[in-house]
């Protein structure tokens, strides 16, 4: 039997990036699948970007995690299509690229980035309690996907650091109060991940950032992908409330090789 066999899991943001890795990871563990990119546009690309992977029977609804009356759109159809929810998966996110720097960067622009990051996950967090959880003997677990850059910042993205520390710091509020209800909430930290804006960088770039990372290389979206699965699985049953980093060793060096002395 497969390990998600019979369960039925959300992963928002699934329409692109690691993302797909993730829906890929439990349509192919058994799952039964829900995945929301933030419009109609590309929600649908991302179903085809499934199908074009051979993964079959996932329903994509478009929803703004950051809107209410979207994620109670959502629910709705999880509710109709599937009647229960096991695995929260908690993906999508706002970048902040581009904001400037914090002299210049319109003050505003962290509340937009925090409504999708903060807010959004939290309000599809307490939807699928609600909505499912509380109402399940087998209650579910619910997995963030944070950074490694709430511990360690990187440059102009002020916001972007912002709201990954205070997913790190939900998490950890969210899983205490809700470990006596039987709701497990934990988080996976990554490092750099392989995305198509990869694809647009020089290779002088991607060996200098390769050379950040101890172990020299990136993730995939499936290194991520397997960290998820695990902190949504039984076999991470007795933890909640941990940030699991995933950063081929970036955060456990001070400085990089080429700059250490
Ligand atoms: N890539 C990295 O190196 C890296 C490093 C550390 C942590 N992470 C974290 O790992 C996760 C995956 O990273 P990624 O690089 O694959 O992400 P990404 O390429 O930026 O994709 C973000 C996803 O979130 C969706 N999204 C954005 N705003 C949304 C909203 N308001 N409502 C619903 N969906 C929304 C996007 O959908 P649309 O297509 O509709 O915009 C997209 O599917 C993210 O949480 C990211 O912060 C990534």
């Amino acid at each position: 039997m497969k390990r998600f066999e019979g369960k039925i899991v959300l992963v928002t943001g699934g329409n692109r990036n690691t993302g797909l890795d993730l829906v890929e990871k439990f349509v192919r563990e058994g799952a039964r699948v829900f995945m929301c990119g933030s419009s109609e546009r590309s929600t649908a690309a991302g179903a085809e970007a499934l199908k074009a992977r051979g993964l079959e029977g996932v329903v994509s609804q478009a929803c703004d995690v950051g809107n209410k009356a979207q994620v109670d759109a959502l629910f709705d159809t999880i509710e109709r299509e599937a009647g229960r929810l096991d695995i929260l998966v908690n993906n999508a996110a706002d970048q902040g690229l581009g904001l400037g720097g914090p002299l210049e960067m319109d003050p505003e622009s962290i509340l937009k980035v925090m409504n999708t990051n903060v807010k959004g996950g939290f309000q599809v967090t307490q939807a699928a309690c609600n909505r499912f959880f509380m109402k399940q003997e087998s209650r579910g677990a619910v997995v963030f996907l944070s950074s490694n850059t709430a511990m360690r910042a990187i440059r102009n993205r002020t916001a972007y650091c912002a709201s990954k520390g205070a997913i790190n710091s939900m998490v950890r509020a969210l899983a205490l109060d809700l470990a006596p209800l039987g709701i497990r909430v934990n988080c996976c930290a990554p490092g750099y991940i392989y995305t198509e804006r990869w694809d647009k960088l020089d290779e002088k770039t991607k060996a200098r950032r390769r050379l950040n990372c101890p172990l020299r290389h990136e993730a995939k979206g499936s290194d991520i992908a397997n960290v998820v699965a695990f902190l949504a699985s039984p076999e991470s049953s007795n933890m909640t409330g941990e940030i699991v980093t995933c950063d081929a060793g970036c955060s456990c060096q001070h400085m990089p090789e080429d700059v250490d002395c």
